[in-house]
């Protein structure tokens, strides 16, 4: 199949990919976190050629994407009103919200499950193309299942071209990883996947949100209940590992634990340096076995490393330009055939906690204190 490329602001190309959407093909197009694999949200056809595309297995349900508000009324088959509350404060917007389906929305959609995941993206050209379509859009992160999410439509085609009929090239993403997905159909709202949209932000809209117990301590033995959860994620080829300072275990990093090497550095003396003298003697040892190494950064600290290749994820430390960096650092990672990683941590304020909820993924949970 020939994947036409084009510019999303090109006159004619919301149009075509609307009659592509109609047809029952698949498009992938940019939204305001990662990029989007489209297909019609009711075709039974369509969502398993999304499945197809991307190699993923078919029980890991679809997020729904709409364009005006009242469209969840017809998805969902019931809207509690702290769902409603959420939807006014956070749509259009890095938020998806699960709640139980209505009989339209076919199993295909949702790998079986009798609820629904739906999002009302914020990006102009995602509304766009969903209003014109005039069809609910369902949409997982455009990669083969296992890559890294798509901040780029380079990296959409580098994954699926051939696999799909048109990619909309929006340019970069602003936000750079997934939205929050919170279940809205127990007796308390609970948080699946933490985004941009934190707990914070819930709760001072409708008090207390629950949070997965998988998300904060990953139980293999468990069952997560976002079905997506409990694939690898986001991993590179190459073995990655997180170096952080102080003491902990893997849950402190959704836990808020300061472990943050860029804006705490002051009350943590020398905790820069540490991370560094650790990670520069791993490299070290690496190199002198052959590997190819690659180090995840910032700016600030990059001149603390003597050997491996730098991949810059931002200038500093700080939550918005290390999470729209993330991504695409990982793919550099495989671009360059990098065979061992080594990552810094960072602050969970904020978008940090999704941030260092995505790196923990892609590095199998395998983390350092120094
Ligand atoms: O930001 C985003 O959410 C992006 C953009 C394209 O909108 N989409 C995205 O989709 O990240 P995807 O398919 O890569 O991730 C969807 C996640 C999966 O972990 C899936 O298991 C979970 O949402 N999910 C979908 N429907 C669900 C449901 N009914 N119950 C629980 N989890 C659900
Ligand atoms: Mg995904």
């Amino acid at each position: 199949m020939n994947t036409v490329i084009r510019k999303i602001s090109d006159a004619g190309a919301i149009e075509q990919a609307s009659d592509i959407l109609r047809a029952g093909g698949l498009v992938a197009f940019p939204t305001e976190t990662v990029y989007g694999l489209g297909g019609n949200a009711l075709s039974r056809d369509a969502a398993q050629k999304i499945y197809s595309a991307k190699g993923r297995p078919s029980d890991n349900p679809l997020i729904v994407h709409i364009a005006e508000l009242g469209d969840v009324y017809k998805l969902a088959s019931d809207v509690p009103p702290k769902a409603e509350l959420l939807m006014h404060a956070f749509w259009p917007g890095p938020m998806t919200l699960i709640f139980n389906k209505k009989l339209l929305v076919p199993p295909e959609t949702t790998g079986g499950l009798d609820t629904v995941a739906i999002r009302m993206p914020s990006h102009p050209g995602a509304l766009s193309l969903i209003k014109e379509s005039g069809i609910y859009i369902a949409a997982p992160s455009a990669n083969t299942s296992g890559r890294p999410s798509p901040t780029t439509a380079i990296h959409v085609a580098n994954d699926l071209s051939s696999r799909i009929d048109m990619i909309l090239d929006g340019g970069p993403v602003g936000i750079g990883i997934e939205s929050t997905i919170v279940d809205m159909t127990g007796d308390t709202p609970a948080i699946l996947r933490p985004g941009f949209i934190t707990k914070k932000m819930l709760e001072e809209i409708i008090g207390h949100v629950d949070i997965d117990p998988a998300i904060i301590r990953p139980d293999p033995a468990a069952r997560p209940k976002a079905p997506g959860m409990k694939y690898t994620h986001y991993a590179p080829k190459g073995d990655l590992t997180i170096v952080a300072h102080g003491e902990g275990s893997a849950s402190d990093a959704c836990d808020g634990a300061a472990y943050d090497i860029g804006e705490d550095a002051a009350s943590h003396a020398g905790a820069k340096e540490r991370v560094a003298a650790r990670i520069n003697e791993m490299i070290r040892d690496a190199e002198a076995r052959g590997l190819k190494c690659a180090i995840l950064t910032t700016a600030e600290n990059k001149n603390l490393y003597t050997g491996g290749e730098i991949i810059l994820l931002g200038d500093s430390a700080s939550g918005p330009t290390v999470a729209a960096r993330l991504y695409s650092a990982l793919r550099t990672c495989d671009d360059i055939g990098a065979d061992m990683i080594l990552s810094e941590s960072f602050s969970e304020n904020e978008i940090g906690g999704a941030v260092m909820n995505r790196l923990m993924k892609a590095a199998g949970q395998q983390i350092i204190y120094v």
